[in-house]
């Protein structure tokens, strides 16, 4: 798994997640990073739906 997550572990619903911007995770939903791949079939509004769930997720 560490292969897939990336070496820093994977948790989107943790302080770090939540303490970046709107602006910043929405550029990772759309553009990728890491070993995160770009949603490329994501429309604005979806990549700000999908951050809304994200954020409804945290802890
Ligand atoms: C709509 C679908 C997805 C959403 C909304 C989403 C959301 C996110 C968000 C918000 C982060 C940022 C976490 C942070 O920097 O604190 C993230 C990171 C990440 N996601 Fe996704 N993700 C999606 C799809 C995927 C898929 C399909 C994969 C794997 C095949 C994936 C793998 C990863 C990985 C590995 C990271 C860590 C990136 C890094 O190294 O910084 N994600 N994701």
């Amino acid at each position: 798994m560490a292969k897939l997550l990336g070496e820093k572990g994977l948790n989107i619903v943790g302080k770090e997640t939540n303490g970046k911007s709107d602006e910043q995770l929405i550029k990772i939903i759309a553009e990728g990073a890491g070993k995160m791949p770009a949603q490329k079939s994501l429309s604005k509004e979806e990549q700000k739906q999908a951050l809304g769930h994200v954020r409804s997720l945290a802890k």
